[in-house]
């Protein structure tokens, strides 16, 4: 009378799959949110070294010019490491704490004496070639020090509230350049936000009056741009300065209240005589623009900013970090600026005020000439006028009151280069370099604010994140990312500390096409390994494909692992297919035939983890082998002959691995993927489909809602009946339950997988009969099994009759510890336990990899619930755009 239990797996399967088409956003430009190639988690870095303290916050980075030598500001002191090997134990230090009795008064002010009543390091640069110059909060009373850099001893601290902030948050910037100091703050607990430079030369500041030039800005960065040298226009330098800001020119198209901006001043300003005394002649700001144009989406808060210099000035790149508005939202967009187009918003029209609080417009009047906000060039110069105090009144005076430019600098490309809605990164650095293609590519070293670090390339105008990596085993936001050429590393900072990486890894990828796959512009295959390519002057014979990460690779096969196993009739079978990349989806064939896992009478399903034979009939025996199908090429990664038995005592008597599987269904994406035409073995080429383009795709969903809609409510209505079937007859089969019901404990994981969790519905146990639950196997590997009645586990690598001609399994990820810096490894053994690699599905979903061979099944009898319970607790990936669309599909 019940429904026969297969079709009704499969209904709950495809079900759970119209979950994951519903809840995927179609509003969401698929193309840029864009996800890490590879995961590395912390016991997984190569040549990874640290710097602790008992400090913290260590926050500044100075790399000394010949790169022997890095310097970090701290809380309460600076370090001075050998940039060669952090970790060498050699490092001097300076300590630097607010006195008592300074800590004293900073808490009579009332601030919080654990944060805000120390000496936070927050200026730390050089001076002159002998001496370097540091600034601190010291506990609400900033003050400044230079630093004999042999002796590595500071001199008698001077004031320093012009040119520091007062607490540790404050955003700041400063630069010192030909020993002066410019600095951009809010100085002092509720004065107005500053751009300044510090004597000796005419201290200057920006205006209040009547235009307010800063408002409530939060500074990011700023930069020099030696625009003055060999200028044929006898320009002067600049320097810029970033910044998120109250946005005063409201206007109907943007209900922002916080806009992004670049200001610039020049540096030979020395003020007006008159008319702006003591203030900048020559500023001039503009909005930063970082959005995704399609979607009127507007990401306005500038979070961080990196200066790529050029060989020309103008060729001089900005990127920037940009977040929402909405502070509880975790998203980020990468979007990168040129100086041309800067300074293009520079020579453009003026925006207006009448009066301070009415209507920003444009101005569309009479400009006064010499043009106001420029530099003192040849021209003027000709025209008697040396330097800015003799600009004529009324240039001074309209500079006064437009301050803010109308053109907004958009970004190159008009798009984010990268953006991700369930990442905060807080810090970059880019890495041009170049690759055997001889084209130069910038590497992107991006930050997070739960201590990960992204290493991207950027291809045609867009990122492609090459692995994400795992810092910090507690996650604390990055605060600093400093890249070395000549030391080939990248310095990463963070509250606990400091943090050594090689540029690359490239001994990561054990095969030709992993190594190609991973378009790292570092990394090529000579031919038995892939090597790091940065030290090698001959690089004619190297495999590398930046562009379409896919080329190279024909000559080289894969070395593929074999596994038999016997079954029997009748069973579900699960056949587990390790990806390493998070790129690739799997592709099964069965006898050299594809197998399209979807249709309703195939017989079985596939998944991100695996294969699943459902019911198997002896038909089903052969030689399955799993291809991970990656930038249009499909490589082999392991084989199962399966032989489907008739039931045998024999077989029952055999000891299966105990075994967990979370079965996860595909994406979408992954789904589409198989529909490809296929072609045979090693490695062919996927002819392209447009099958994937986004229209297509989202009829395709449409269609598939439609369908999979009306299937669920018939299976709402047979699940209803069935359940009730099962409470009389105790008998059945299937128990799908979600994943986040199957982990009570873990309540932080199943929220963040909210949009998700209808996909993860987890295969808990499976038996080829209805009484199965009595089967002595199931009993004894389940010992919940009466409650339920309706659970059996199949064994995952249990029942192997043979292991004949099978290759020795090569773990693509070996979590190689790190012998030169045992910070680095897990000191509790916890990474020779930890049975499997967790991956993300678009950042926000996560699925369970590897599935530990018996022989390294943790001895000590680790939980892999709670293994995954812990790694999920450590990515709380939680927040995800608003998408006001999803309630109405
Ligand atoms: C300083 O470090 C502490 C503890 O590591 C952290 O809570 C705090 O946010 C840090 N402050 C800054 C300004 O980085
Ligand atoms: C820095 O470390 C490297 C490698 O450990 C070593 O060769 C070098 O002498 C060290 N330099 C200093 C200044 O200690
Ligand atoms: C900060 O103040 C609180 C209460 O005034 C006190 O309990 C705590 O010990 C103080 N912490 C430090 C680091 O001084
Ligand atoms: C660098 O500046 C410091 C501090 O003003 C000064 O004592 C030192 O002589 C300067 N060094 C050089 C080489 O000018
Ligand atoms: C401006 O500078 C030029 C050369 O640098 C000099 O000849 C001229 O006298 C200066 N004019 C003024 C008004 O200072």
């Amino acid at each position: 009378m019940c429904a026969p239990p297969a079709p009704l797996l499969r209904l709950l399967l495809l079900c759970s799959w119209a979950g994951v088409v519903l809840s995927y956003p179609f509003r969401t430009p698929v193309e840029l949110d864009v996800t890490p190639r590879i995961t590395v988690p912390i016991h997984g870095l190569h040549g990874c070294r640290r710097f602790r303290s008992s400090t913290v916050n260590h926050s500044a980075l100075l790399l000394q010019p010949d790169s022997q030598r890095l310097y970090v500001g701290a809380r309460g002191a600076v370090f001075a490491l050998n940039a060669s090997d952090i970790s060498s134990g050699s490092s001097l230090q300076i300590e630097w704490e607010a006195s008592r009795e300074q800590k004293q008064q900073c808490l009579t002010k009332g601030k919080d004496n654990k944060t805000e009543c120390f000496n936070h390091i927050r200026l730390l640069q050089r001076f002159n070639s002998t001496h370097l110059y540091m600034c601190g909060t010291h506990a609400f009373r900033p003050l400044c020090a230079y630093i004999d850099e042999k002796r590595f001893e500071m001199s008698s601290p001077e004031d320093g509230k012009d040119k520091c902030p007062y607490g540790p948050t404050t955003g700041y910037t400063g630069l010192i350049i030909d020993q002066q100091i410019y600095s951009a703050t809010q100085y002092e607990f509720r004065s107005f936000p500053d751009i300044r430079r510090n004597s000796p030369s005419p201290t200057l500041k920006t205006e209040d009056a009547p235009t307010r030039w800063l408002t409530e800005a939060d500074f990011v960065g700023s930069a020099l741009v030696r625009e003055g040298s060999n200028s044929p226009t006898g320009d002067d330098d600049k320097i810029y300065f970033f910044f998120t800001e109250s946005a005063e020119e409201q206007s109907a198209a943007y209900s922002s209240s916080r806009v992004a901006r670049v200001a610039r001043v020049c540096k030979d300003d020395r003020g007006g005589h008159l008319t702006l005394q003591k203030r900048w002649t020559s500023f001039l700001k503009a909005r930063l623009i970082c959005s995704l144009p399609e979607f009127n989406f507007h990401f306005n808060m500038l979070r961080s900013v990196f200066v790529l210099p050029a060989a020309t000035p103008e060729d001089t790149l900005f990127f920037g970090i940009f977040g929402p508005e909405w502070k509880n939202v975790k998203a980020s967009a990468v979007c990168r600026f040129t100086l041309s187009e800067v300074r293009e918003a520079f020579q453009g029209p003026y925006m207006e005020t009448q009066d301070s609080g009415s209507k920003w417009k444009e101005y569309s009047g009479k400009i006064p000439d010499p043009r106001p906000g420029t530099c003192i060039t040849d021209s003027l110069r000709a025209r008697g006028i040396n330097v800015s105090t003799s600009l004529p009144d009324d240039v001074l005076d309209f500079v006064r009151r437009h301050p803010l430019m109308s053109l907004q600098v958009q970004p190159a490309d008009r798009r984010p280069l990268l953006f991700r809605r369930t990442t905060d990164y807080t810090q970059l650095a880019v890495h041009v370099t170049q690759a055997v293609d001889g084209q130069e590519y910038h590497v992107l070293y991006l930050g997070t604010d739960d201590g990960w670090l992204h290493k991207a390339v950027q291809v045609e105008g867009q990122l492609h994140i090459i692995e994400e990596l795992q810092l910090l085993d507690e996650p604390e936001p990055v605060s600093s990312v400093l890249v070395s050429t000549e030391q080939m590393s990248v310095y990463v900072s963070s509250p606990s500390g400091v943090l050594q990486l090689p540029l690359s890894s490239c001994a990561r990828y054990s095969s030709c096409y992993d190594c190609v796959f991973s378009r790292d512009p570092h990394c090529a295959w000579d031919g038995d390994s892939c090597v790091d390519i940065l030290p090698l002057s001959n690089r004619s014979t190297l495999i590398q494909d930046i562009q379409h990460g896919n080329r190279g690779c024909e000559n080289y096969h894969q070395a593929v692992v074999q596994k038999s196993r016997s079954v029997r009739v009748g069973d579900d079978v699960l056949l587990q297919c390790e990806l390493t990349s998070n790129l690739a989806s799997p592709m099964w064939s069965q006898d050299g035939r594809d197998l399209l896992g979807y249709g309703l009478s195939s017989g079985v399903r596939t998944g991100t983890d695996g294969l699943l034979i459902i019911d198997a009939k002896p038909d089903q025996s052969g030689l399955y082998t799993c291809y991970g199908a990656e930038n249009d090429i499909r490589v082999p990664i392991i084989s199962y002959n399966i032989t489907v038995q008739e039931d045998t005592p024999a077989l029952h008597n055999t000891e299966p691995a105990e075994d967990f599987h979370v079965f996860t269904l595909p994406t979408p994406e992954e789904a589409t993927s198989t529909e490809r035409p296929q072609n045979p073995l090693p490695a062919p080429r996927l002819p392209k489909t447009n099958l994937l383009n986004p229209q297509n795709m989202e009829a395709l969903y449409l269609t598939l809602i439609t369908i999979l809609g009306g299937l669920c409510i018939v299976l709402t209505v047979v699940l209803l009946y069935v359940g009730f079937c099962l409470r009389v007859n105790n008998r059945g089969k299937y128990s799908l339950r979600a994943a986040s019901a199957s982990y009570p404990k873990n309540k932080r994981a199943s929220k963040n997988r909210k949009h998700r969790s209808s996909a993860n519905m987890e295969l808990k146990t499976i038996s080829s009969h209805c009484n199965g639950y009595a089967n002595g196997n199931a009993k004894h590997h389940n010992g919940n099994i009466q409650n339920g009645g309706l659970l059996q586990i199949v064994p995952g690598e249990g029942q192997t009759t043979s292991n004949r001609d099978s290759p020795p399994p090569a773990p693509p990820l070996p979590p190689t510890p790190n012998r030169q810096s045992p910070d680095c490894e897990f000191g509790n053994g916890l990474a020779a336990t930890l049975p499997s690699m967790l991956r993300r599905i678009n950042g926000n979903s996560y699925v369970l990899l590897r599935q530990n061979d018996s022989a390294n099944t943790s001895p000590n009898g680790y939980s892999f619930t709670d293994e995954l319970n812990k790694m999920l607790e450590k990515r709380k990936h939680t927040q995800i755009l608003p998408r006001p669309d999803e309630s109405s599909v």
